[in-house]
C-alpha cells in the first residue's frame, strides 16, 4: 500500500517536471479575432490569446507553439509535422470543424492527443455549426467560453498527459 502511494507521489513528480510541447493550431479567419464578429467571438485578437496561452502554459510547464492558416492543406501539414515535436494538440478549426474530413483524418493518423476549442457556443449557432468532424478524434471538446475556451482546453490537454505519462 505505502509503496503503491510512494509509486504513485513519484509518477505525478516525474511528471510534473517533464516539460510538455503543445501545438496550438487556429483555422480559418482566426487571424481576423478582435475585428472578426467581435459580439461573437470577442474583442482579443489572435496574438492576444496566443499570448494568454504562452502565459498559461509557462504556469503549467507546458510549452505553446501557435501556428494559424486558412488553408486546409497547410493545417494538414501542420498536424502530420507535429508528430514527434508535440506532445498533444490544441486545436480550434474554424469553420472547418463542420466540414473538413482531411483535418479530422489528419489527427487520427498522427494519433495524437487533441482538444477541440471554440470560442462561440456552436451548440448554440446555427445548425450547420452542430456537428463536428473533430470531435470524434479530440479527447473532449471546450466551446462557449470566449478565449476562455483556450486557456480551459490547455489545462484540459496538459491534465491528461500528466495523467497518462
Ligand atoms: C469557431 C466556430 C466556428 O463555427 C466558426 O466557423 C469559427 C470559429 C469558434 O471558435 O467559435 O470560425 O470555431
Amino acid at each position: 500500500m505505502i509503496a503503491r502511494v510512494v509509486a504513485t507521489n513519484l509518477k505525478v513528480l516525474n511528471s510534473t517536471l517533464q516539460p510538455l510541447s503543445i501545438l496550438a493550431l487556429h483555422g480559418p479567419n482566426l487571424n481576423l479575432l478582435g475585428q472578426r464578429e467581435p459580439g461573437i467571438y470577442g474583442a482579443l485578437t489572435l496574438a492576444e490569446i496566443n499570448r494568454l496561452l504562452e502565459e498559461e502554459g509557462f504556469k503549467i510547464q507546458a510549452k505553446v507553439f501557435s501556428v494559424q492558416s486558412n488553408h486546409e492543406g497547410i493545417l494538414v501539414d501542420t498536424i502530420h509535422a507535429a508528430l514527434g515535436q508535440h506532445h498533444g494538440i490544441l486545436i480550434n478549426a474554424g469553420a472547418y470543424t463542420h466540414t473538413s474530413v482531411a483535418l479530422r483524418d489528419a489527427i487520427a493518423a498522427v494519433n495524437l492527443p487533441t482538444v477541440e476549442v471554440h470560442l462561440s457556443n456552436i451548440y448554440r449557432r446555427e445548425d450547420f455549426r452542430h456537428h463536428s468532424y473533430i470531435a470524434p478524434v479530440a479527447i473532449g471538446q471546450i466551446s462557449g467560453f470566449g478565449a476562455q475556451s483556450y486557456l480551459l482546453g490547455l489545462q484540459a490537454l496538459v491534465n491528461h498527459l500528466r495523467v497518462k505519462s
